[in-house]
């Protein structure tokens, strides 16, 4: 089961930014507890703060892994091309907020990428990116 998680502009910021909305905790912490938690799984990381970069990245992985978790950060409410990206490829997405961006302002309300992806979770800070990837695994086990 290979998965990559894929961070958008800001998020290597994490532990650091906004720290009451995202918490304080480094994304690359964060990401050694996710593989020591799902050691069957080869899990790989990825951040960009270029729309461009992310587009490259879907299209490399995005025919062979078995699923892609994407915070595409504030590219979500703005990116046709990512939008566009995801529908492309065949690699299954799930899109993961950190913060319930419903709960937030409004220009977040709006996702030009949920339509394409399996499924959104949003507001349940990083323990999202596990949610995700427990759903992988078990549609992985029962297909
Ligand atoms: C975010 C929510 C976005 O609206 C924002 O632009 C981010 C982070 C989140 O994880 O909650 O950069 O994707």
């Amino acid at each position: 089961m290979k998965l990559l998680i894929v961070n958008g502009p800001n998020l290597n910021l994490l532990g650091r930014r906004e720290t009451s909305i995202y918490g304080s905790q480094s994304f690359e912490d964060y990401f050694e507890l996710l593989r020591k938690r799902f050691p069957d799984v080869e899990l790989h990381y990825f951040q960009s703060n270029i729309e461009g970069v992310i587009v490259d990245k879907l299209h490399e992985v995005g025919f062979s892994f078995d699923g892609i978790l994407l915070n595409a950060g504030a590219y979500t409410h703005t990116s046709v091309a990512i939008h566009d990206a995801i529908a492309g490829i065949t690699t299954p997405v799930v899109e993961v907020h950190i913060s319930n961006v419903y709960g937030r302002e409004e220009f977040r309300h709006k996702s030009l990428i949920t339509s394409k992806c399996v499924g959104l979770l949003t507001g349940f800070g990083l323990e999202g990116y596990a949610m995700a990837i427990q759903y992988f695994t078990a549609t992985k086990r029962s297909s």
